[in-house]
């Protein structure tokens, strides 16, 4: 084939099935987590996530991630007291949050946090991923988005207590108060929820940066920037901007049918996996009508059950559900976060994950490389730059 500018295009390359986004392309073995989706299921290391769910602490649920099985008691105690030495930051990390502009994104501060560890002289992180690592930044994730949380109000952070757990850590850095009982309990299960999920985009990301040797805060700090998307993981905010703006029951209707009259798509809806509803959505709305006010959870109800029914109607072959993101909004309003630090919280959940993803590469690694398919123009002449 000749080009205009007498160039011509690659045409004897092999007729190879084009996956857009990689769907149904299997990336790599991994006995973490699967996500099966025409039964709308989640298995965490062979626990179904109802199984886990409102039982398990996050600390349970990190280490069968990392460890393949459920801790004991004194594995369980260890585990706590090393995530507990670990969540100080060195200064030179608070320093490098100090700098930011308060209107920074806190998933940008959380990235800029991740990549400043790396390059901290607290020698902690080498090239070389292991288990103290994974632990180490498992327990710090709180600590950087709490930091920049509070200077950017203009507070000073607040220095961890080592017999919290996680989710408490996670509150009482933020708010520099002992959480609250019905503040935190809720947290944990939503940390416990979103800990991992199979081949997801971050955890890809992830594993591509691991398997070129690189090291663990690389590889979490890239991670961190796709969660960040809002086709992955920044959605949740947006579920809340939405809600926000249909204000009341009435608005519904109205407001749905413009919106995708435009083609917009409905946050909290729809998964690439997913083809019948998302487990870990069922299990937050009963937490939604628990924990947030009733005029909110009504509202989001209403938006659910009308959404479905017009995505339905538009777009039936497509078979779009609601997804985690959606009751992840009424969830992590109501224990008080503001919804810039949803997918932040989300991400203190999913580091757990990503940790255990890039020890399980690094235990047999291969450089992941694939190929693509090349659609551009061949054999083009240098023309110098007087004659262009
Ligand atoms: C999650 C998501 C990115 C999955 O995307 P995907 O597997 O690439 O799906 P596609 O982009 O191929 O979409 C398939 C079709 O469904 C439609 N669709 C998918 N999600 C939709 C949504 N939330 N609202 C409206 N339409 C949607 C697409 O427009 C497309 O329709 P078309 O083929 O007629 O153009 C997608 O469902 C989405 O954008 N959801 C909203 C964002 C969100 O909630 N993200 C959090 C994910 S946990």
């Amino acid at each position: 084939m000749t080009g205009s500018n007498g160039s011509t295009a690659v045409s004897d390359q092999p007729a190879l099935p084009k996956p857009e986004g990689l769907e149904g392309v299997v990336a790599a073995s991994t006995a973490l987590s699967h996500v099966f989706g025409e039964e709308g299921k989640l298995v965490y290391r062979g626990f179904d996530i109802h199984e886990l769910a409102g039982k398990a602490s996050f600390e349970e649920v990190a280490y069968l991630l990392w460890m393949g099985q459920l801790p004991t008691r004194g594995e369980l105690a260890d585990l706590l007291q090393r995530l507990g030495e670990q969540r100080p930051l060195p200064t030179q990390v608070i320093d490098v949050i100090r700098d930011l502009p308060a209107t920074a994104a806190p998933m940008d501060a959380l990235r800029t946090g991740v990549s400043a560890l790396g390059a901290s002289d607290a020698g902690q992180f080498d090239d070389v991923p292991d288990l103290d690592e994974a632990i180490s930044l498992t327990a710090k994730f709180p600590g950087i988005l709490a930091a920049f949380f509070r200077l950017r109000q203009g507070l000073e952070p607040v220095s961890p207590r080592s017999e919290h757990n996680t989710a408490q850590s996670y509150l009482y850095q933020l708010f520099g108060r002992e959480p609250e009982e019905k503040h935190w309990r809720p947290s944990e299960v939503y940390l416990t929820l979103l800990a991992d999920h199979g081949m997801n985009a971050s955890t890809f990301t992830a594993r591509v940066i691991a398997s070129t040797g690189s090291d663990l805060c690389s590889a979490i700090t890239g991670a961190v920037g796709a969660l960040k998307g809002p086709l992955h993981g920044g959605a949740p905010s947006k579920v809340l901007d939405m809600l926000e703006d249909i204000g009341s029951a009435e608005n519904v209707d109205r407001w749905l049918t413009e919106a995708l009259d435009r083609g917009d798509r409905l946050m909290g809806f729809g998964h690439r996996v997913y083809k019948a509803e998302d487990p870990r959505a069922e299990i937050l709305r009963g937490m939604a009508a628990e924990a947030s006010t009733p005029d909110f959870f009504e509202l989001s109800r209403r938006t659910e059950e009308r959404a479905l029914a017009m995505l339905q109607e538009r777009k039936p072959d497509r078979r779009l559900y609601t997804n985690v993101e959606f009751y992840s909004a009424a969830v992590l309003s109501a224990v008080g976060l503001p919804g810039d630090m949803f997918t932040p919280t989300f991400a203190v959940s999913r580091v757990a994950g990503w940790t255990a993803h890039v020890l399980e590469q690094m235990s047999n690694n291969r450089l992941i490389r694939p190929q693509s398919e090349f659609v551009g123009p061949m054999d083009k002449k240098f023309v110098a730059i007087e004659q262009r």
